[in-house]
């Protein structure tokens, strides 16, 4: 059978898997069933999740985990993370609880404001073009209110269009340069619809303009910039270094630890992707859960990583008079309304267990999630090591490898609760209690 076909969006569902189990799979029935087994029976909650996206055959399901006992600005937030790695919400819950018991975390939202560009190309004179954007302005902002109206009854809208020559990085490259503050919104159709407007107007008053030739213009594309580098917020927890002695380890000798692994993060780029990673474990995990744009937030966050020249850590440490104060400044532009917020029926719960948080709000949990999972890693790095903790929570994916028994589970349980768990050991544990 050919592995090309035309016109397949417009089979049905069942068409469509058909086609997908005929063409690449030799267990057929098998393969279709599957799909099957993951469809809901509440029709009309299926519905919606095909209606998400083309071409769906079935749903994709994580885990939906919660990580309790985050004390953010003095008070308690549950965190919802949709996540497949096994230590990533024990490692949250850990973390708020150690933060808990010393003043909790503390968040600052820095900026909110975000960014569009219309990219275009102008082979005439400079200062003829500057010209005639000062003229032009007015009716950029004025042909666009139908777009920013309700925005701005609510406090938002267009803040600035500046024009930007960028003819020296690229020949003929111009750019309108425009601000944004979208509210509670993410803002990317706000954002876009405005950038079409505006290079709609630009367009038609350049063409009508006797000054220019048309051939002079060409507007290449207007889009939203996932760079957000002035919406910005900040997550801080502090506390006097002694404070930080748990189970045996001095708090001094920890705090120097683990600057020294941060400062490691600051000038090695190697270390900087994995420590920025653990940080994003956190953050997507919430980012997910409540229906945000990942992809986006990914993007502009190591971008942020980067704007020094270097890829570096996203986390601060200092120790400055006997207290340890450990911090991250990140971008991120999130929505509460729009998109999958009022829409996909778990989201909806999230944003309940976050009590209706605003987008600031939403901001600000956020980034403590990540914050608080670069500091659970960094702490089992400096300290225990990472396998420990990592294996003992990854412990019950192996046993499902070997499709452990609930009896085999509970031995293994007790078992590995006082020996190290590795791979090869939890096999030889099972080949043990099997035979
Ligand atoms: C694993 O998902 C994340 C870590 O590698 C992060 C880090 O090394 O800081 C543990």
């Amino acid at each position: 059978m050919t592995q090309k076909i035309s016109g397949f969006s417009k089979l049905s569902k069942i068409e469509k898997i058909n086609w997908l189990t005929q063409t690449y799979f030799s267990g057929k029935e098998t393969a279709s069933q599957l799909l099957k087994t993951y469809w809901n029976s509440d029709t009309k909650l299926q519905q919606l999740h095909d209606e998400f996206i083309e071409n769906t055959v079935t749903n994709y399901y994580l885990p939906l985990g919660v990580a309790p006992n985050f004390l953010i600005n003095d008070t308690y937030y549950t965190l919802p993370m949709a996540i497949e790695e096994s230590s990533v919400v024990a490692a949250a819950s850990k973390a708020a609880k150690f933060w808990e018991a010393r003043g909790g975390f503390k968040t600052t939202v820095l900026g909110t404001t975000k960014i569009g560009q219309v990219h275009f190309m102008y082979s005439g004179d400079f200062k003829r073009l500057e010209a005639f954007f000062n003229e032009i302005h007015p009716t950029l902002i004025k042909e666009a209110k139908p777009i920013t109206e309700n925005m701005e009854k609510r406090g938002g809208g267009i803040k600035a269009i500046e024009l930007v020559n960028k003819t020296a990085a690229l020949a003929n490259y111009y750019q309108l340069h425009c601000t944004f503050e979208t509210l509670d919104a993410m803002g990317a159709n706000f954002i876009n619809s405005c950038l079409e407007q505006f290079a709609q107007t630009f367009k038609n008053g350049f063409d009508a303009d006797i000054r220019f030739r048309e051939s002079e213009l060409s507007i290449i594309m207007s889009i939203l910039s996932n760079y957000v580098p002035d919406c910005i917020v900040r997550a801080e927890v502090s506390c006097p270094t002694a404070d930080l002695t748990e189970k045996g380890i001095d708090g001094e000798e920890f705090a120097e630890k683990f600057a020294q692994a941060i400062a490691i993060a600051e000038v090695e780029p190697y270390r900087a992707v994995t420590h920025n990673k653990g940080i994003m474990n956190g953050i997507d995990a919430v980012v997910l859960a409540t229906g945000n744009d990942f992809r986006a937030i990914e993007a502009g966050i190591h971008a942020y990583a980067s704007k020094d020249g270097m890829y570096k850590s996203l986390t601060h440490v200092s120790i400055e008079d006997g207290t340890f104060r450990f911090w991250m400044d990140i971008p991120l532009a999130v929505g509460t309304v729009g998109g999958l917020t009022k829409l996909h029926p778990l989201v909806k719960w999230c944003f309940e267990l976050l009590k209706q948080p605003n987008a600031k709000e939403l901001m600000q949990i956020i980034a403590v999630a990540g914050l608080a999972q670069n500091f659970a890693a960094v702490k089992s790095l400096t300290t225990t090591g990472i396998q420990q903790g990592h294996m003992k929570m990854h412990l019950m994916n192996i046993l499902n490898q070997f499709e452990a028994s609930s009896t085999e589970k509970e031995q293994a349980v007790t078992h590995f609760k006082t020996n190290p768990v590795t791979h090869s050991a939890v096999v030889h544990f099972i080949e043990k209690i099997r035979s």
